[in-house]
């Protein structure tokens, strides 16, 4: 949504609000938020169709290549209330979880989740860490998906090529960076 700096364009964003258009009620977990972009996508979307919208964020940073932008703007501002003040200011009700990804993916019973978009720390350990953390979180018929699968993020390709190869899945693209698992069939 323009007026809120961050990381997703504005196809992407299409696809991420259709993504939540097909559920009424359920649950929305979007996993890395930073200042709302993504979230201002679907937030209006979940919010209309009483769908529980969960953004998990410890608003540290990322162990990724862009460990020193977010450190250079946390130094100097507090992103977490950014955040915040966004979604106050577009209306959007959200539920946060302001920890670490694993200990919020804990908090959810296995198969308890429609959606879930990750979009935290880009490098291949965390990617894997997140994948094993949140797919038993997802209920069957349910989607898991994320953003950064690019040429610019060539180990997070690689993991989540790998977990789909795993398990069976295939790896269908949204606009630009967007991935989302599928089945073969
Ligand atoms: C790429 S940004 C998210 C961008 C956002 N979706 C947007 O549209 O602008 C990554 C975010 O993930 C958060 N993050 C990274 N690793 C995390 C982790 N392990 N647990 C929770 N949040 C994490 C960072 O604090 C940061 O806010």
């Amino acid at each position: 949504m323009r007026g809120i700096d961050g990381f997703f364009t504005e196809d992407e964003g299409r696809w991420y609000a259709r993504l939540a258009r097909g559920l009424r009620g359920g649950v929305f977990v979007e996993v890395g938020s930073w200042k709302g972009r993504s979230t201002s996508f679907v937030g209006p979307v979940c919010n209309a169709n009483g769908t529980r919208l969960v953004c998990v964020d410890h608003w540290k940073g990322s162990d990724d290549k862009l460990r020193e932008h977010y450190e250079t703007t946390l130094a100097v501002e507090d992103v977490e209330a950014t955040f915040r003040e966004n979604m106050r200011a577009l209306g959007i009700t959200v539920e946060v979880l302001a920890e670490p990804s694993l200990v919020a993916a804990a908090r959810f019973e296995d198969a308890s989740v429609d959606r879930v978009f990750l979009d935290g720390s880009h490098d291949g350990p965390s990617v894997l860490a997140d994948l094993r953390a949140w797919s038993p979180k997802v209920r069957a018929g349910g989607v898991l998906a994320g953003h950064d699968y690019d040429v610019k993020h060539p180990d997070l390709c690689e993991v989540v090529d790998a977990f789909a190869r795993e398990r069976g899945l295939v790896v269908r693209r949204g606009p630009r960076s967007v991935w989302a698992y599928g089945t073969a069939t």
